[in-house]
């Protein structure tokens, strides 16, 4: 059985009664026009789809916590919709925990991470409850312990370990690999232990965190990493006289960006997983674990689409030919930072023969703003709405205002309603930062 992680497309994609395509139920064309572009649309009945697929394929184990990765898309309509799935959330900063405690999330389904966590952000943290903190350094350990203490407050911490996996993915988001800036090495685990029982007595070691990489379309990896997590937390149980039952194997699934693209699906992954968990809890001789995952792109990516204007073309010479759209690397740096490959089609156009091979730039004064080399489509002119689909894992959680442009808004979509869910920003919006000094004032 597939899943969603595998479609190009969201599942609610079609080519409506006037020939264009819609998401949702909303004419995509429609959408441009009321909400502007670039825009960025999510399709809710294809995240709730994830949900379930991640649910039904770790069904099988009892003891499963699902914790989105809110870097991939953090938004307040996001964080209901997927509290109401009932999955936690894995969060990386002080901006990632206040649109979940300003949207109401319950905080002790929220587990920290990230390399370099800041007192401040500890601090709030600790005081509006998270429920996990997975440690990630001596550094860390020890801030936290003196935070804690500050605020007599015992928390709960998994540590984060690197285990030593090369996936086979982009180099700048593997992480799992010794040389990784994330992590304690696996020969450090012991000192940390050491620390956590006999010195930082505001800490309580919970289990351990492994986070291996992003965009996997390898299943055997996770395996590997199963039974390193398994191995080691029987190893500190033993020897520490400890009773760890946490795991945490972090996220990873890859998604459908082009038609070459052949990710797993998540039952796949997920038999991988269970089987391990089993049969290393046996021959290590613990009582199965209590198993995180923290999934961000395959929650989110294939929800979302962004829609551009064409403007702009040009015809090199005995070359290529280029159409530019309203947006680029601005509201999607993937292309320009990872080699990263869209699909995407024109709206108004779906089923007009691609008679012609483009490549589609992006709006920015910078030659590396490409959003799609080489891609067949219509003919296509200046007015017509371009659709780029899987955008919606880490392209407005990258976004940024290069060029002094504004973020795009975003709309939900789900039974031919459409509300916007992010607003855009104005040009005032990117002045109200700004000061001037008295003395350069006339
Ligand atoms: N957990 C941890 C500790 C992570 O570092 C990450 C992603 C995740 C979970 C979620 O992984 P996912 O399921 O989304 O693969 N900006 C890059 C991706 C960076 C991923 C960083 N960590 C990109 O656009 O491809």
């Amino acid at each position: 059985m597939s899943t969603t992680n595998q479609s190009l497309k969201p599942l609610t994609t079609k080519i409506n009664e006037n020939g264009n395509i819609e998401i949702g139920g909303c004419d995509l064309t429609v959408l441009a026009q009321k909400y502007d572009t670039p825009l960025y649309v999510l399709d809710e009945f294809t995240i709730r789809n994830v949900c379930n697929d991640y649910k039904k394929a770790f069904s099988a184990y009892k003891n499963v916590k699902m914790m989105y990765a809110s870097k991939a898309l953090c938004t307040q309509a996001l964080a209901l919709i997927l509290d109401d799935e009932e999955f936690g959330f894995d969060v990386v900063s002080a901006g990632e925990i206040y649109t979940l405690y300003k949207a109401g999330i319950d905080m002790s389904k929220v587990l920290f991470n990230g390399n370099n966590k800041s007192y401040d952000e500890l601090s709030m943290a600790l005081e509006l409850g998270v429920g996990r903190i997975s440690a990630d350094n001596f550094f860390e350990l020890a801030l936290l312990n003196e935070i804690a203490s500050s605020y007599k407050k015992n928390t709960d911490i998994l540590l984060r370990v690197t285990p030593g996996i090369e996936c086979h993915t982009h180099e700048y988001i593997q992480t799992g690999h010794l040389d990784s800036k994330f992590g304690f090495d696996l020969t450090q685990i012991d000192d940390a232990v050491e620390l956590i029982v006999n010195e930082y007595k505001n800490l309580n070691i919970r289990g351990i965190h492994a986070h291996i990489g992003s965009q996997i379309f390898e299943t055997a990896v996770y395996s590997d990493e199963i039974e390193i997590l398994v191995k080691e937390l029987a190893r500190i149980n033993e020897k520490y006289g400890l009773s760890l039952n946490e795991i945490n194997a972090g996220g990873g699934i890859g998604v459908k960006y082009t038609q070459n693209d052949n990710p797993p699906s998540v039952d796949e992954v997920a038999g991988k997983i269970i089987s391990k968990l089993e049969t290393s809890a046996k021959k290590y001789g613990i009582e199965p674990p209590i198993l995180y995952l923290e999934p961000g792109r395959s929650i989110i990516s294939t929800a979302g689409v962004t829609l551009y204007t064409v403007g702009s073309s040009k015809q090199v010479p005995k070359g290529r030919t280029y159409f530019a759209v309203d947006g680029g690397m601005a509201d999607n740096p993937r292309p320009a930072m990872y080699q990263a490959e869209y699909y995407a089609e024109v709206v108004n156009k779906p089923l007009q023969e691609k008679t012609k091979t483009v490549t589609v730039a992006g709006r920015y004064c910078e030659s590396g703003d490409i959003l799609i080399h080489n891609i067949n489509l219509p003919e296509i002119e200046e007015g017509d709405i371009l659709c780029v689909y899987n955008t919606g894992a880490y392209n407005y959680s990258m976004a940024s205002n290069y060029n002094r442009t504004q973020k795009p808004a975003m709309v939900l979509v789900n039974n031919s309603q459409s509300d916007i869910i992010v607003n855009r920003e104005t040009l005032d919006d990117l002045i109200s930062h700004d000061k001037i000094p008295d003395r350069l004032k006339n």
